[in-house]
């Protein structure tokens, strides 16, 4: 079978640059931070897709279910041979619960990593033949261009599992910006976003008994030992998360479990003893609270599915 996917190099900074200069700053920072992009090597990605996995995390399972049963809607909102933009794509799983509703004309998967980018780009264009898979290495969070055919009003981009929660409110408002000005009008965007609810249901999900998103948030430690010049300790630190109400979101620390000096680049560092490391905010929505979001953004709410116990929603989007 030849896999003849049509690649598009927009590739961002290396990254080994980018986890330096950001650990350099972040940790410099009171309080100190990193990225949670920095998740994501190999091993991250293995945890994350781990993470999916475990009894309390529901959004994964919940998102495919909505999506399985409202394929057929979406479908009919989009149009028929939509061009479908996945931002992100990873491993191009949930996109598969929408193709054979969909039958878009094409397809174009965008990720920040290369290597996920075209093996999972490439299983998708040998599992559907009749698609026409191409795939763009690029950082969609900064502006960027899509090819000609996908600057059609029948585009439609897709952004799932609630990965918009890793932006502060500011910050998902100007992607949304982004976003608008990336697609033309009448163009869609089809967006998973995880919902506020009882505080004890979403610590759950990020406390799994199985220490699967420990190892996950611990993993950004491994990688600035092993990927920079470094003697950070990944088992002097302990993995908490929890809902911070006020702000709407889950907050992922690394603590300090005792104080200690860290060097990393030639550079060191003090934490004291309980002093945390900010890894990660997940923020969760209502459904007018994101509505009225991608209102300001130029976005039209057309539509939003949710399961019965109102979990997760799914909302299509147009941009105006
Ligand atoms: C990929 C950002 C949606 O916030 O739930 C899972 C990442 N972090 N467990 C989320 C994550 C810890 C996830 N997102």
């Amino acid at each position: 079978m030849a896999l003849a996917i049509r690649f598009h190099d927009q590739r961002p900074l290396e990254a080994n640059d980018s986890l330096r200069e950001e650990a350099l700053s972040g940790f410099a920072h009171s309080p100190k931070s990193i990225s949670p992009k920095f998740f994501y090597d190999r091993r991250g990605s293995e945890l994350f897709e781990q993470i999916c996995k475990q009894p309390e995390y529901y959004p994964t399972r919940t998102e495919e279910m909505i999506l399985s049963q409202a394929a057929n809607d979406i479908s009919d909102i989009a149009g028929a041979h939509a061009n479908l933009i996945e931002l992100g794509s990873g491993a191009s799983k949930k996109v598969r619960l929408l193709l054979e509703a969909m039958r878009p004309a094409s397809y174009l998967g965008i990720d920040i990593s290369e290597d996920f980018l075209l093996s999972s780009t490439r299983r998708l264009a040998a599992d559907y033949p009749w698609l026409d898979v191409q795939a763009a290495c690029a950082d969609f969070s900064q502006p960027m261009s899509l090819p000609g055919e996908f600057e059609s009003e029948r585009s439609v981009a897709f952004f799932p599992g609630s990965s918009i929660g890793n932006f502060t409110p500011d910050e998902a408002l100007a992607f949304l910006h982004n976003l608008n000005a990336l697609l033309p009008a009448g163009g869609g965007l089809l967006v998973g976003v995880d919902l506020v609810k009882d505080k004890q249901v979403l610590e759950a999900a990020y406390n799994d008994e199985a220490g699967v998103t420990a190892a996950f948030n611990l993993n950004v430690l491994e990688r600035i030992r092993a990927e920079l010049d470094s003697n950070i300790d990944p088992q002097r630190f302990v993995h908490h998360a929890f809902f911070n109400e006020q702000a709407s979101r889950i907050e992922m620390h690394l603590i300090s479990t005792d104080a200690q000096d860290v060097d990393i680049e030639g550079e060191r560092f003090h934490f004291d003893r309980g002093e945390s490391l900010h890894t990660e905010n997940s923020y969760k929505y209502t459904p007018e609270g994101f509505r009225s979001l991608a209102g300001k953004a130029g976005f039209k709410a057309i539509a939003m599915w949710t399961d019965p116990a109102h979990l997760f929603s799914v909302h299509y989007l147009q941009r105006i």
